[in-house]
């Protein structure tokens, strides 16, 4: 080959291993000398240019230290604006005109409100818990606060709050955990997604993440150089995804599948048969699992099911917990990642790179709301109540749906139009109709079909106001006259 100026980066099979693997060999002097001693070893290789080599910066003078200190009259732009990284756009950073869907909701919102101030808003598009945490809770929490010996750093968590999280897991599913190794806290099971790739993905590693979901590990997987290939949740395939039909090459370059069951927002919720398949395939392709189970105490057509409950799950990866949902612990910022030792280890170690521990008084806290599951339970009851009133409605107004798997979200076909001739070209057409014209919030997906999510966390303080809601959302919606 040719050597021209630049970063180069090796991408390498052996005969041993048949997974591409990017070895970075730096700018072209040294790339030559490096490619040709391992050489010897690849079974295939390619050898990429990426890129023209860094040029150091100058020395700052007067003259360039005056034009740093003094912006650009004539432009609007800080003197920082060309030092963003491509990750987040480069010096286009913060100049994009494109409108975000929830932002595009809080404009609708805003304007249905400004049209009819005396209407209310029949909100269907909060994903949050509404009530707050449990009474119990709040008060291990107020005494916790007092105590001088949990006011500093918790860094990787304190063993209340790991040993209740392997003792949940034991008596929901079955699945033991040594809580010293297998249990790592983390603030939110937010930071967890971000935090994951950080362990596996090399530039051009793949994240395998189905759609719809929830994106943070792939963005995060696109920020170290990956890529991510989704895998799509459709009906036909009762929101599975078809891991039959994955390309070999991607299988090659996937270093993580990123599952979430129950799922958000489908509701669909995984089946043992679906989660052998994965172990299986994890084993075969030689990737690692990572389940997101922010909603597995929401389930409702069964017991829930953990990933790790799978014989040999424990050896291909990892679950994440959260204490939002399940708990009415939103705000609080608490969850764990428990499953294989050394992917917890690595995901600690990142970690403590990363934050140094969610405040001890929560951890305690969010450990005796772990330790008691009559918490969890009342309140899937309660979702599942309002889930049960919600379909009876949507059906009568000619949704297809029924009470999902789990979760507290109902995801429904869009409908395509209304009796009176406006038509949808999308979900997000069918939500900005229904909130500006009858003050019905929802929320589209249209990453696979087009759906709107119904959340049932909608704010009502008793049973008799969930019905009133009820009956307004009927009326409204009678009166869209939706078609399909
Ligand atoms: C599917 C899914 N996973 C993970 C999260 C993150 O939850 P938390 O960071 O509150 O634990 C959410 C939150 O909306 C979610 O819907």
């Amino acid at each position: 080959m040719t050597w021209t100026r630049g970063v180069y980066s090796l991408k390498a099979k052996t005969e041993s291993n048949d997974k591409w693997r990017r070895h970075d060999l730096g700018p072209w002097i040294v790339a030559a000398p490096r490619l040709k001693s391992l050489h010897p070893c690849p079974a295939r290789m390619i050898v990429h240019n990426r890129g023209p080599t860094i040029q150091p910066k100058p020395p700052l003078n007067d003259s360039a230290m005056s034009a740093v200190t003094k912006p650009d009259s004539t432009s609007a732009d800080p003197y920082f604006q060309s030092l963003f990284a491509d990750r987040i756009g480069g010096a286009g950073y913060g100049k994009g005109t494109e409108i975000y869907k929830f932002e595009k909701i809080k404009r609708a919102k805003r304007k249905a409100l400004a049209d009819h101030p005396d209407r209310q808003l029949l909100d269907f598009g909060i994903g949050e818990n509404d009530s707050m945490a449990d009474a119990k809770v709040r008060q291990v929490m107020a005494a916790e606060i007092d105590k001088p010996e949990n006011r500093g750093y918790a860094d990787n968590g304190v063993i209340e709050y790991k040993q209740a999280a392997a003792d949940f897991m034991k008596r929901n599913f079955g699945v033991e955990l040594d809580p010293a190794t297998q249990v790592n806290h983390c603030i939110g099971s937010k930071p967890a997604y971000a935090m994951l790739p950080a362990a596996f993905i090399n530039p051009g590693d793949i994240t395998m993440m189905t759609v719809p979901g929830y994106p943070v590990a792939g963005t995060h997987t696109r920020y170290y150089g990956g890529e991510v290939f989704k895998l799509p949740l459709l009906a036909e395939n009762n929101f599975l995804p078809d891991l039959d039909a994955v390309p070999d090459d991607i299988y090659r370059r996937t270093k993580l599948l990123v599952l979430n069951y129950p799922n958000s927002p489908t509701g669909k919720t995984a089946t043992p048969e679906f989660y052998e398949k994965v172990v299986a395939l994890a084993k075969e392709k030689q990737f690692v699992v990572v389940q997101d189970a922010a909603h597995i105490l929401l389930s409702f057509d069964g017991k829930p099911l953990s990933f790790l409950q799978t014989p040999g799950a424990m050896d291909v990866g990892v679950e994440v917990h959260s204490m939002s949902k399940g708990y009415d612990m939103i705000g609080w910022r608490m969850g764990f990642v428990c499953g294989h030792p050394r992917i917890v280890s690595a995901f600690s170690d990142i970690k403590d790179n990363s934050d140094s521990g969610q405040f001890i008084a929560t951890q305690k806290a969010a450990a005796a709301a772990l330790n008691d599951d009559s918490i969890p339970e009342r309140i899937r009851s309660k979702y599942l109540r309002r889930m049960n009133k919600l379909v009876a409605v949507l059906k009568e107004c000619g949704f297809e749906c029924e009470v999902p798997g789990g979760t507290y979200f109902l995801y429904a076909k869009s409908p395509t139009g209304t009796k009176s001739g406006e038509t949808f070209a999308a979900g997000e057409d069918a939500t900005r109709h229904l909130i500006e014209q009858f003050g019905i919030v929802t929320v589209p997906w249209d990453d696979a079909g087009a759906f709107l999510r119904f959340s049932v966390t909608y704010v009502a303080a008793t049973e008799a106001d969930e019905d009133a809601l009820m009956d307004e959302t009927k009326k409204r919606l009678g009166d869209a006259g939706l078609v399909w």
